[in-house]
């Protein structure tokens, strides 16, 4: 073998044992650089004949390419397995399942709520909010339930530290049958309006909870009849529960602030409870006294109202046998109604 078959080989050999980058640089130097092996070789081309000089020249010049060859080969196998060890340092298994989003939907409740808002809409009642903490005055005296009235009692309540300005204790309203005062008193006649929202009580069971929503309807004006709030009402849960096949039936009750008072029930149409009635709202002709705390006539405007539980008639559209539901955050409860 002549010396520069050797210095291939060894070339070739150097490459190879070059760890890394840099000292694959340095090999090549040894060869290709400007004292290098093959460069040294270069130069003897000068001294020799021209005959001789075109023959050597081809054999250094095909010596050279096969060390450039095998070091650009070996430079490339470096870059692979830096890249490669990059690669397993990073790796991410795709494989793994994500880690997803849970998706939120809205609460039955929520949806009976909108669905309230939509249809008294649809038939020219305004929606009007107001506050979850009373006065003693607007949640009771307003509505026709002074002070020691055995009436109170029916909805015992949650109290708050600190008064009105009329000295009376702050509470948690009992209903939204206060929102018919703040309304009426606020604004002109005559009033159509709805007023869902939050409301509490000291009660818990199947169909009570200490926190549960109502929607309160009041119309005020000249020439209505009870005859008209029925017949708004029956519009209403016809239009709620998307069918006329309803058993509704208006139940004479009391109330301190209407007279005459109805209960209104309607019966399961499906589910465990199927058949049986679930009182859902109180309603009636306003009481003078109450028209009278709004600043209205008595002798010239009549009014009625209703105050319906949104949680019964939640109930009542998907057959649902306990209240309780709504408010233990059961998924598997709540992801029927997504
Ligand atoms: N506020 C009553 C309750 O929570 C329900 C009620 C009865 C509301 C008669 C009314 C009404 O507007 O006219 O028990």
């Amino acid at each position: 073998m002549d010396s520069l078959e050797q210095l291939v080989l060894l070339a070739k050999q150097d490459f190879k044992d070059a760890p890394d980058a840099v000292a694959l640089e340095n090999a090549k130097a040894r060869y290709l650089g400007k004292t290098g092996l093959i460069t040294e070789q270069m130069k003897t081309l000068g001294k020799m004949a021209p005959e001789l000089r075109k023959a050597q020249g081809a054999v250094i010049n095909n010596a050279k390419g096969q060390i450039e060859g095998s070091l650009n080969a070996r430079r490339e196998e470096l870059a692979n397995e830096k890249m490669q060890v990059r690669l397993n340092a990073e790796a991410i298994d795709v494989t793994l399942p994500g880690r997803g989003r849970g998706k939120g939907g809205i609460h039955p409740v929520m949806r009976t709520w909108e669905r309230i808002e939509r249809i008294f809409g649809s038939i020219g009642f305004d929606v009007a909010d107001g506050p979850e903490i009373e006065t003693d005055w607007t949640n009771f005296t307003a509505l026709n339930s002074p002070e020691n009235h055995p009436a109170r009692s029916m909805q015992d309540t949650f109290y708050i530290e600190g008064n009105d300005t009329e000295g009376k204790p702050l509470l948690l309203r009992t209903h939204t049958s206060p929102m018919q005062v703040r309304y009426a008193r606020s604004h002109e006649l005559p009033v159509k309006v709805i007023a869902p929202g939050r409301t509490y009580r000291v009660d818990s069971d199947a169909t009570h909870s200490p926190m549960f929503h109502q929607v309160e309807g009041l119309w005020i004006d000249k020439n209505i009849s009870f005859a008209d709030l029925k017949g708004v009402y029956l519009n209403f849960v016809r239009a709620f529960f998307e069918t006329d096949n309803l058993q509704v039936r208006f139940r004479p009750s009391y109330f301190p602030f209407t007279e005459p008072s109805a209960e209104i029930d309607i019966a399961f149409g499906s589910g465990p409870l199927k058949g049986r009635w679930l009182e859902v709202s109180g309603s009636g002709q306003v009481h003078p006294n109450v028209l009278r705390n709004m600043g209205i006539d008595p002798n010239e405007y009549i009014g009625f109202a209703f105050g319906s539980g949104l949680e019964r008639l939640t109930m009542l559209r998907y057959g649902i046998n306990d209240l309780r539901l709504f408010y233990e955050g059961d998924l598997r409860f709540l992801k029927q109604f997504n």
